[in-house]
């Protein structure tokens, strides 16, 4: 692949522990090109965090290297996978991870003041942009699951990320909800050229998706067709 925005050659991470749990990611490699709407698959326990965790420069790998937009995230330095986690990249949990003190809107521009972005037009507009026009200065306790996750989503899109990393985005709505999430942040993707990388249970991904990736055993192989994910 030409210049694929994130490119992984022969991951491993192993937590140590007692030494009888296999390594979570075992050699593992990938690559992803730009605009890529991708549903990685994987049972609980497979390596989905594991892999976004340090694909964020948030832990550090046993052995292997991760490129982001050709940057070798080690040779980045902790400065540097900081300032590409502000700039570049941006997250979608299960659980929102709204910080509950600061409203939707502030929410959204703290991630905006972080990429070095001082402007409220532009958070007020990505909050309209994901149907929230009119509860913008609601704390999150006074938004539905839904609701919340639109304000991950705006609060994701809104510095033009290269990349989205959307941790079971769905797994706490209920299947409508979650569809109608999907639908979003994959439109929005799309739209923007932004690469997505969704690690899911819920076999409805498969049908937003472009590529479809598994993990199995702490390596990620390539599905063919939503069949074999759903099946
Ligand atoms: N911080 C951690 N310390 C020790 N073990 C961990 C840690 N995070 C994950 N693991 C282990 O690594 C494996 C993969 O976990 P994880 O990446 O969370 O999988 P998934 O997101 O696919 O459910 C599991 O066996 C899990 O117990
Ligand atoms: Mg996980």
């Amino acid at each position: 692949m030409a210049d694929p925005v994130i490119r992984i050659v022969d991951l491993w991470k192993d937590y140590g522990g007692d030494g009888t749990e296999a390594p979570a990611l075992r050699g593992t490699h990938v690559e992803i090109g730009k605009g890529e709407i991708v549903a990685l698959f994987g049972k609980s326990g497979s390596g989905k965090s594991t892999l976004f965790n340090l694909i964020a420069g948030l832990d550090r790998p046993t052995k292997g290297r991760i490129e982001v937009e050709g940057q070798d995230l080690q040779d980045l330095g902790e400065r540097g996978r900081t300032q590409l986690r502000r700039m570049k990249l941006g997250f979608v949990f299960q659980f929102f991870n709204l910080l509950p003190t600061l409203t939707a809107f502030e929410n959204v521009f703290l991630s905006l003041e972080l990429a070095n972005k001082f402007l409220p037009e532009v958070a007020l507009h990505a909050l309209k942009e994901v149907g929230l026009e009119g509860k913008e200065h609601r704390f999150p306790h006074e938004l539905s699951g839904g609701e919340q996750q639109r304000v991950a989503i705006a609060r994701a899109i809104v510095k033009r990320p290269s990349i989205i990393l959307a941790d079971e985005p769905t797994g706490n709505l209920d299947t409508t909800t979650g569809d109608h999430i999907l639908d979003l942040l994959t439109r929005r993707c799309r739209e923007a050229a932004t690469t997505l990388i969704m690690a899911t249970h819920a076999p409805l991904t498969c049908r937003y998706a472009n590529r479809i990736l598994r993990m199995m055993d702490g390596l990620i192989v390539e599905e063919n067709s939503c069949e074999e994910v759903t099946r």
